[in-house]
């Protein structure tokens, strides 16, 4: 696959930065009642995962509300609340506060326990103590585990608008990427010689061998566009996704597509989701040297182990045959089982499938 090969035609207008954003803390103001973190401001977890946001006093005021925000990603309101509680009353708010709850492990704790982390969670939070008087805060980062996989459109490179970019990535079980997730995966190895959109509405691209095609000679780094118009200008997309709920198999066959959505549909299963390929490649390792349909229509394969009849590329990474014909008779299928299945149907004998390569996520 040649993917990170494609010529890039509007290198000429690429600026580059070498480092990310890092948003400038409020404070050095000395804190009385709450504790500063100063180990834990980073909690990170994957999909799924239970995480707890560690707020801790260290003096008690007779009377305090605490309050717990959501500051960034910004794009949902004013101001985004999740919860309001004082001695007497817990008050969750929105989307977030129907999985929030304070762990009160202590007298002094009002750390937020949030449940089942979703994609969105990822992002920066506020503990705020309200008093009155004095009210002070302490601000923890929130990392959602995951991996940052590039989207093109099967009607060609270049062809998202911002908010087809954001429909492509939650169709294939993702969303778009944040700068500091598209840092992360630069960091890990995703050298991407095409724009995308990310979910602040900017336009980058991570490059780790820099080359003429790719933005010029310039340091490795992520090449940014800046900000673009969400509504006329057309990029590919960076989507991110973590840890999937169920299993993805190869099926070895020579299918065309419909084929495969059929092989997949007789063991209980469906087509693979590009994110949900992603995922078994990154949390599991996945390695499988056959080519196979996913629900897009596209045929990819997982390489954790680079080797030189699998692609030849030296890194691992999922690779990509495009979008062929539906009717080329030539691939396997990539199916995904949810763990629901497994779990309701557990059946008394092993539930006898074909010999697959199966992998957790
Ligand atoms: C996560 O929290 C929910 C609700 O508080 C609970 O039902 C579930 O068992 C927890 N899961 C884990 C893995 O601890």
């Amino acid at each position: 696959m040649k993917c990170s090969e494609i010529l890039l035609f509007a290198s000429f207008c690429v600026s580059w930065s070498s480092a990310i954003n890092i948003p400038s803390k409020e404070e050095p103001k000395k804190l009385k009642y709450l504790i500063d973190p100063p180990v834990f401001a980073e909690v990170s977890g994957r999909r799924g995962d239970n995480v707890t946001l560690p707020c801790i006093l260290q003096t008690k005021p007779s009377h305090y509300k605490v309050k717990w925000t959501k500051l960034e990603p910004k794009h949902v309101g004013p101001e985004n609340i999740i919860m309001i509680s004082n001695a007497h009353a817990f008050k969750p708010y929105g989307r977030l506060g129907a999985r929030a709850s304070l762990r009160k492990a202590h007298i002094m704790d009002a750390s937020l326990k949030l449940s089942h982390l979703e994609l969105e969670d990822d992002g920066v939070y506020r503990c705020e103590l309200i008093n009155g008087i004095e009210d002070e805060s302490v601000v923890i980062t929130l990392r959602v585990e995951g991996v940052v996989f590039p989207y093109q459109s099967k009607n060609g490179r270049y062809s998202f608008t911002f908010h087809e970019a954001q429909k492509a990535c939650a169709e294939q079980d993702g969303t778009l990427a944040t700068q500091n997730q598209l840092y992360k995966a630069w960091t890990e190895g995703l050298d991407w010689c095409n724009a995308g959109w990310l979910v602040d509405g900017t336009v980058q691209y991570p490059i780790i061998r820099p080359r003429p095609i790719c933005g010029g000679e310039l340091l490795p780094g992520i090449r940014s566009y800046g900000p673009k118009d969400k509504r006329r200008d057309r990029f590919d997309a960076f989507c991110f996704t973590s840890q999937a709920r169920g299993s993805v198999d190869y099926i070895p066959g020579s299918f065309s597509f419909e084929q495969a959505g059929q092989a997949c549909e007789r063991q209980a299963a469906e087509l693979a989701l590009v994110g949900q390929l992603y995922s078994a490649w990154y949390f599991h390792k996945y390695d499988q040297c056959d080519g196979g349909w996913l629900r897009d229509g596209s045929v990819r394969f997982p390489i954790s182990n680079p080797r030189e009849r699998c692609g030849g590329i030296p890194e691992a990474g999922v690779r990509s045959f495009g979008f062929p014909n539906k009717m080329t008779h030539l691939y396997g299928a990539y199916c995904y089982r949810k763990l629901e299945f497994v779990s309701f149907c557990k059946p008394q004998t092993p539930l006898h499938l074909s010999p697959l390569t199966k992998t957790w996520i």
